[in-house]
């Protein structure tokens, strides 16, 4: 049997708990090597706490130097959920990927801003998705575990966090993946 590294429910929307039932149940079985959940911010994780038997492992939401999830942080670290980053690089945003602190930087470590940014992500101990059509975006991405932005470096980077976001869900939207998600009773 195949196992999946990571299941996880991508929004907080229709009977969302019995899917998470399901994904306690495929974590217990061996099929997932870790559960998960996405977008679950707010009102959603405290929800959730009330009722889960196994704490999820990660919570994939926005983040990236504009936008480093502070208030959910608190939450997460409390429950030791890990944060796994989505839109890490302001999904191609270039006023965020040309910021001049990134430029300094990459020009002292000899990467790319991208890269840069990358490894911010992975210093605040987050698991980062970038995505990418560009085969040499794709290797230099993985590329990011030979150099360590100091303390100072990290700080300045910290000056960018806006506490603003690409994307804000709306309740229609919310509604809208309600409608096109399975119905978990009867999966
Ligand atoms: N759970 C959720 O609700 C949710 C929501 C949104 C997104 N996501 C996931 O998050 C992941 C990332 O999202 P995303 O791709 O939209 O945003 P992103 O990773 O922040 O940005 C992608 C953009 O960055 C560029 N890029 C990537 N690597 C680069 C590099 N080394 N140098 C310069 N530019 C680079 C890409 O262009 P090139 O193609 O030219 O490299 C593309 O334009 C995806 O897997 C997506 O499915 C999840």
């Amino acid at each position: 049997m195949t196992e999946a590294d990571l299941l996880y429910i991508h929004q907080p929307a229709g009977n969302w708990m019995a899917g998470y039932r399901l994904l306690e149940k495929a974590y217990r079985e061996g099929k997932a090597r870790a559960i998960g959940i996405s977008n679950f911010e707010g009102e959603f994780i405290d929800k959730l706490q009330q009722k889960w038997e196994i704490v999820p492992q990660f919570i994939q939401v926005e983040a990236h130097p504009y936008f480093a999830q502070d208030e959910l942080r608190k939450t997460t670290d409390r429950y030791g959920i890990r944060l796994m980053s989505w839109y890490p690089l302001g999904h191609g945003d270039r006023s965020l990927i040309e910021e001049p602190v990134f430029r300094q930087l990459a020009e002292k470590y000899g990467k790319s801003s991208a890269q840069v940014i990358l490894r911010w992500h992975t210093q605040m101990g987050f698991a980062v998705i970038p995505g990418s059509r560009n085969v040499d975006h794709i290797r230099d991405n993985m590329n990011i575990l030979d150099f360590t932005l100091t303390e100072d470096e990290m700080a300045e980077i910290a000056k960018l966090n806006r506490g603003v976001r690409y994307y804000t869900r709306t309740e229609e939207a919310l509604a809208g993946f309600a409608a096109w998600q399975p119905t978990y009773e009867k999966a």
